[in-house]
């Protein structure tokens, strides 16, 4: 059986923040990306707010955050005892902010009314997901909280933050969207209604991300990622991601590749890898092939992968991604030397088991070999 629910409430559009304008008489504490400290579009923000709030900005935010960062927040937080959290950044900012308040309300028992999360990146989805993606410093491990309990109340969809994106963060953060919808569409929990939501947000990427990526990116444009990436994140959410994402965390936790270029690195050869595992695989992925139009309705089931794959790297070329870890400034040395722990961490990774093949140690070598 089947059981949907969006539990977030979702506002799309450039309007979205107007929602900001209805709170008053507010404790709202702001946990935002540093990229947005002193800025205009920042300064816009708490002016759309009635100034009988009370506003507090905290931005001490890291990529891939450390659990040590969410217990600093926590504690900064028992100072301000805020009724309303409003998280305003990329993935990192938004899985810190769940975290603590996930913990503001779980343990220190704070009656927060509304956490809001405003995504500044076309990325991660985590406005919708019920995961915060959290690192322990000394292991170097991503450790996911998963909870229901986590997903913001409600997610504002601006082009606003987004606009000013620079072309790597946009790249690597879309490339993320794809992962998130391709690897949906195929893992163990998938089913029509994440297959839709999926597909969608595939066919967006692949019109849109590349514009996105260009100076004369319109409002449109950055919209239409915008709302691919939440569409992704509504799919994998319930159907799962897989192994790339698992691999994927890996190479992030090791040598802090960002996100999306690390599943960026991966993803076509998991596609090659899962289709010569599993023939449903297959099929369904040289189905959505023909049907993006990257090869005809006759064609044969190789060429309909080959083309899906051929059509994912020249996307990757087009946005500038490094294609494997060397390209990105990793020595070839030391990354061999972590073959074997980052394929035993992939195993143990949450997303692993939902990927469609089980893949073993050695099949996660050979493709971590594939992108030193
Ligand atoms: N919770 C989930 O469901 C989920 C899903 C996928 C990934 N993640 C996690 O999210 C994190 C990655 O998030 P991300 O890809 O959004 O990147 P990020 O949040 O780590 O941001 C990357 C960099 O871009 C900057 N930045 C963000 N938005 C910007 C903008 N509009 N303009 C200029 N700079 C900007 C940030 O300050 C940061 O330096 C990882 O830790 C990953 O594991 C979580
Ligand atoms: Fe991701």
């Amino acid at each position: 059986m089947n059981k949907w629910t969006f539990p977030t409430q979702i506002y799309a559009g450039p309007d979205s923040l107007n929602r900001l304008t209805e709170f008053n008489n507010e404790s709202i504490l702001i946990i935002c990306d540093p990229f947005l400290k002193d800025s205009p579009s920042l300064t816009y923000v708490i002016g759309l707010m009635d100034s009988k709030n009370k506003v507090t900005i905290y931005t001490d935010v890291v990529p891939d955050p450390p659990i040590t960062h969410v217990v600093k927040g926590i504690e900064f937080m028992e100072g301000i005892k805020p009724s309303v959290i409003i998280a305003i950044g990329g993935g990192s900012c938004i899985d810190m902010s769940k975290g603590i308040a996930y913990f503001g309300r779980k343990l220190k028992h704070m009656d927060i009314k509304s956490f809001i999360a405003v995504p500044t990146t076309s990325g991660t989805g985590s406005e919708v997901t019920s995961f915060a993606v959290l690192t322990d410093s000394e292991t170097q491990i991503k450790y996911p909280l998963v909870d229901d309990a986590v997903l913001p109340d409600e997610a504002l969809l601006t082009p606003l933050f987004v606009k000013t994106s620079p072309p790597s963060v946009t790249a690597f953060s879309g490339m993320d969207v794809l992962v998130h919808a391709l690897e949906a569409y195929v893992a163990t929990a998938a089913n029509n209604f994440t297959d839709a939501l999926a597909q969608q947000a595939i066919e967006l990427v692949f019109e849109y991300l590349p514009k996105c990526h260009k100076p004369t990116a319109t409002e449109h444009d950055r919209m239409s990622m915008h709302e691919a990436s939440c569409l992704a994140g509504l799919s994998f959410n319930k159907a799962g991601v897989g192994i790339v994402h698992a691999m994927a965390h890996q190479l992030g936790g090791q040598f802090h590749v960002p996100h999306g270029l690390a599943n960026s690195m991966l993803l076509p050869y998991v596609i090659g890898f899962n289709c010569s595992h599993n023939p449903a695989v297959a099929k369904k992925y040289a189905h959505l092939s023909a049907k993006l139009g990257f090869a005809g309705h006759n064609a044969s089931e190789v060429d309909k992968l080959a083309a899906l794959i051929e059509a994912i790297v020249t996307l990757q070329h087009t946005l500038d991604c490094p294609m494997n870890l060397t390209a990105f400034g990793v020595d070839k040395a030391v990354s061999e030397t972590k073959l074997d722990l980052m394929a035993d961490r992939a195993l143990e990774d949450m997303c692993y088991r939902f990927n469609p093949y089980p893949a073993n140690h050695d099949d996660l070598i050979g493709l971590y070999k594939k992108v030193l």
